[in-house]
């Protein structure tokens, strides 16, 4: 059940995507998805290229199965980055923040697929054109880096799978099987998930971290960066709230990524500093309420799905 050609494209078991995520997503929880029969995609964004080494080589320590990586393309070594990650043994290569042309010949020339991020149907039908494997299409509710558009899941998913012919991916504001199910029904052959995943044991958050997010509610993220980064959607706290008023009263750029630069992710991250730490996390965030497993979140997302599909039989 719910086997869509997006599983056989990735060699997989189930149509879940562990979204990329820097800092968070590290050989331990990219190893678990993959093992559970997802695919784990490890978050690049934040590592040396002998760190990404080292990383893949814990992950096919723990799966022998498919596994990707993603490379935000703003990097200046993300040719290197891609490279090591391709002869590393990743089948995947996840690609955003950057133009889809410039490295998915090169990828798919070595025998690896390509998926890129997009938040609307102009990039989808580019990335389609650059010849891309599939897209993860992700709307503004998702943690992290948000298109400038504002387009939400709901009206992006099924706009970009009326444009594209490739498989498209959904993102943002999903942790469980009634929104596998209801991302299938708008169009996706699959869904990616970052917050859902960011809270279980095996994710590199630090435990203060990954409590803030369980205990958060629906209203308690916050998009900062407009001005500068681009929106970013985060857990509020005194940094959010800091940035705010520092865009608000006008800083200057320099005094603005003074607030928002790496070092702030590191803080929340690894220190479990959450006050003035940056907690990049999604608006799902307030639905998710207990840590599990990423086998569990896998599972209970199936067991989920196809119940959700039992229950709106009653409706026919
Ligand atoms: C903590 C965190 C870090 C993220 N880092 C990245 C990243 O490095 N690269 C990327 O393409 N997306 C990144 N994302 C986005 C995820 O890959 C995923 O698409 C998104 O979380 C899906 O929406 P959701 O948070 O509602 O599940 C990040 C998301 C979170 C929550």
């Amino acid at each position: 059940m719910f086997k869509t050609p997006l599983c056989d494209l990735f060699g997989i078991e189930y149509p879940i995507i562990l979204g990329g995520m820097l800092w968070v997503g590290k050989a331990d929880l990219t190893a678990a998805v993959s093992e559970a029969g997802g695919l784990g995609i490890m978050g690049a964004g934040g590592m040396r290229i002998d760190e990404i080494e080292s990383e893949i080589a814990m992950i096919k320590e723990k799966t022998q199965k498919p596994f990707g990586v993603n490379i935000p393309l703003v990097r200046p070594d993300s040719e290197e980055m891609i490279n090591t990650c391709i002869e590393n043994g990743a089948s995947i290569i996840t690609t955003s923040s950057g133009s889809p042309k410039k490295f998915t010949r090169m990828i798919q020339g070595r025998g690896c697929r390509v998926i890129h991020v997009i938040a609307n149907v102009k990039f989808a039908k580019k990335s389609e054109e650059a010849g891309v494997d599939a897209v993860a299409a992700e709307g503004y509710e998702a943690g992290g880096h948000n298109g400038h558009d504002e387009i939400t899941t709901m009206a992006l998913i099924p706009q970009v799978s009326s444009a594209v012919h490739i498989p498209v991916i959904a993102a943002g504001g999903i942790s469980d099987g009634n929104g596998l199910v209801a991302a299938l029904a708008l169009g996706a052959q699959g869904v990616q998930m970052g917050t859902r995943f960011l809270a279980t044991h095996e994710s590199a958050a630090h435990e203060k971290y990954k409590h803030a997010v369980i205990q958060m509610a629906d209203d308690e993220t916050s998009v900062t960066g407009r001005t500068t980064i681009g929106p970013t959607r985060a857990i509020k706290n005194k940094l959010t709230d800091m940035i705010v008023d520092a865009e608000k009263g006008g800083a200057t750029p320099e005094e603005l990524f003074e607030l928002i630069g790496e070092g702030r992710s590191i803080k929340a991250c690894i220190e479990g500093d959450c006050e003035e730490g940056s907690m990049y996390c999604g608006q799902i965030g307030g639905h998710i309420k207990d840590l599990k497993s990423a086998k569990q979140v896998v599972e209970d997302v199936m067991t989920e799905a196809k119940s959700a599909i039992t229950s709106l039989q009653a409706y026919l």
